[in-house]
């Protein structure tokens, strides 16, 4: 028969091989998940958490650079809507895969499946989180690890890995926190009653003290739910640690006693080594840093995460780093390690600014941007509740996800307008509570010339209490940026342009912006969609403290319609 002549043969051929070289290198990772209500304890007091496939914290997603993910997420929360967001992944050409509702997508309903797929397309320490309402302080959280490609190499070795996710808990439910915030007047949900570390706290356990149990008579050595993470050991060897933090408001300080920490990676990209004692690390970021178990192998130590910029309320979380073969559960008879000052900003920006680029890896910094936007942040009244407001508007998000309104052309779902660009730097002072405390709602948006690079500059100022001014992380969807400075006071937009570091900023997708400060960054409007910039503190969020970007949306392709259906779209939806 003629059917497969030589070159329909060598056709063939190449075809089968290429699927070859694509299953063996290209991987799709599948996931399948149910979102539920679940009893946990994770501080050894038994809660309801928000949780994927029946555990605490949700399962972690491990890939390779090159491979596709693929989630499919079933709600089967009886009577709320969810959306999942892949923090870290920029979502290159799949703005529809992000997950933020109201953004890039409508909430999935109850007993509906969304099938999220993207590509993990960059090494690095990222993770995921519930993105509606404030679904993240519930529980919904979990790792996502991008190993580098097959056949690629790290920068740097290591024998073994270890991988946590930090959080903070409440024993107030996120209804009752929401519905405090919403209220007049205000309710703030205070400081958290644990730390946890890789979702494991200890409630009023006083583990150490000498005398175990403590007064919660849940504490036990063999709750998996709460019982501390031991990170086992063998003596000589090095380990790498991923760190993320999920936290829903704390800034921490991670430490492990006796232990120098060797930062190579933050949020997804390679910074240059640094040796420290400990690290701050804020809401919404990642690292890696290598530990050597190079101490006494005799006995074993703790591993502690601290309250940072806020007067802690709060206990140190605690882990174990336990020497094979000292017993996991053998408590060190030490105090565990002290964090530095809660207040001592001065080491916190020392170290924010010790975090740069490592040379030759990463793209470079453009030298100029074609466009600045000052983004003031004050905490303001609007009808008596209190809110925050990025140059006088806070963020009521609408009904109708920004990307479907702006790709399907509806001119009614939000506010047109062009968002605000600045703010009056001459008749506003920082260092005060504002002279006019009143702010606007407001969805508008910024909209940005595809390819443009762009600055921002972040601009602190005091709150509604004299003498007062929080710490905010802002995380960027969609892209990596280029963190150029870190100021005190006001920004001066002829002069401060000086401070800006383009020889070797470091790539990130969540900066902090100190009390009382500025942080400047840059970052080029190459990803189509729609893409939220917020502060990552989930109740700061909630009340308003965001804005949305949006760039070559005449370049989307048409999108998955599964992620819409609500407000405005369901007048045109087939
Ligand atoms: Cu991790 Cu929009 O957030
Ligand atoms: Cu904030």
């Amino acid at each position: 028969m003629d059917s497969c002549r030589p070159s329909i043969c060598s056709f063939l051929l190449i075809l089968f091989l290429l699927a070859l070289v694509q299953t063996a290198f290209c991987r799709t990772r599948h996931y399948k998940w149910q979102v539920n209500y679940l009893f946990w304890s994770p501080d050894c007091v038994e809660s309801v958490l928000v949780a994927i496939n029946g555990g605490f914290p949700g399962p972690t997603i491990r890939a390779e650079a090159g491979d596709t993910i693929v989630v499919e997420l079933e709600n089967k929360l009886p009577t709320e809507g969810v959306v999942i967001h892949w923090h870290g992944i920029r979502q290159r050409g799949t703005p529809w895969a992000d997950g933020t509702a109201s953004v890039t997508q409508c909430a999935i309903n109850p007993d509906e499946t969304y099938v999220y797929k993207f590509l993990a397309d960059k090494p690095g320490t990222y993770f995921y989180h519930g993105h509606y309402g404030m679904q993240r302080s519930a529980g919904l959280y979990g790792l996502l690890i991008v190993d580098v490609a097959k056949g690629e190499k790290e920068p740097f070795s290591y024998d073994g890995e270890f991988d946590i996710i930090l959080s903070d808990w409440w024993h107030k439910n996120i209804y009752e926190q929401m519905t405090g915030l919403y209220s007049k007047p205000f309710r703030w949900i205070g400081e958290p009653q644990s730390l946890l570390i890789a979702g494991r706290g200890q409630y009023n356990c006083s583990l150490v003290s000498a005398e175990a149990g403590g007064i919660n008579a849940n504490c036990n050595k063999t709750n998996q739910q709460c019982a501390p993470f031991v990170l086992s050991v063998e003596s000589g060897k090095t380990y790498r640690l991923r760190i993320a933090s999920a936290t829903a408001l704390s800034s921490l300080n991670f430490i492990i006693e006796g232990h120098k920490l060797l930062l190579v990676e933050a949020g997804g990209n390679y910074i240059e080594p640094l040796e420290v004692e400990n690290v701050d690390i804020y809401s919404g970021q990642t690292y890696s840093f290598l530990v050597k178990a190079d101490q006494d192998p005799s006995k074993n130590y703790w591993v502690a995460v601290n309250v940072r910029g806020r007067r802690p309320n709060t206990p140190p979380g605690l882990a174990i780093f336990n020497y094979i073969p000292t017993r996991p559960t053998s408590r060190p008879s030490t105090a565990p390690p002290a964090s530095p000052a809660w207040n001592d900003f001065a080491y916190s920006k020392a170290f924010a600014n010790k975090i740069v680029a490592r040379d030759g890896f990463g793209p470079r910094v453009p030298l100029k941007s074609d466009r600045a936007i000052v983004l003031l942040n004050t905490q303001n009244y609007i009808d008596g509740y209190i809110k925050w407001a990025i140059n006088n508007v806070s963020l009521v998000l609408p009904a109708t996800p920004y990307m479907a309104s702006l790709k399907y052309k509806l001119s009614n779902a939000f506010d047109h307008r062009a968002a605000p660009e600045t703010y009056s730097p001459n008749s506003y002072d920082i260092m005060r509570p504002p002279s006019n405390p009143n702010a606007a709602t407001g969805n508008s948006i910024y909209s940005l010339d595809f390819n443009a690079t762009v600055d921002l500059v972040l601009q602190n100022a005091n709150i509604l209490m004299p003498n007062s001014s929080d710490i905010h992380p802002w995380h960027l969807h969609g892209h990596d940026f280029w963190v150029l400075a870190y100021g005190n006071g006001a920004f001066n937009p002829s002069e401060d342009f000086r401070k800006f570091n383009l020889r070797n900023p470091a790539l990130q997708n969540t900066v902090v912006l100190f009390p009382y400060g500025w942080t400047a960054i840059r970052f080029v409007a190459d990803n189509a969609g729609a893409w939220a910039f917020h502060c990552h503190i989930e109740p700061h969020l909630h009340m308003g403290m965001g804005v949305v970007f949006a760039e070559g949306i005449e370049k989307l392709g048409k999108f998955p319609i599964s992620g819409l259906g609500c407000g405005e779209t369901k007048r045109w939806l087939p």
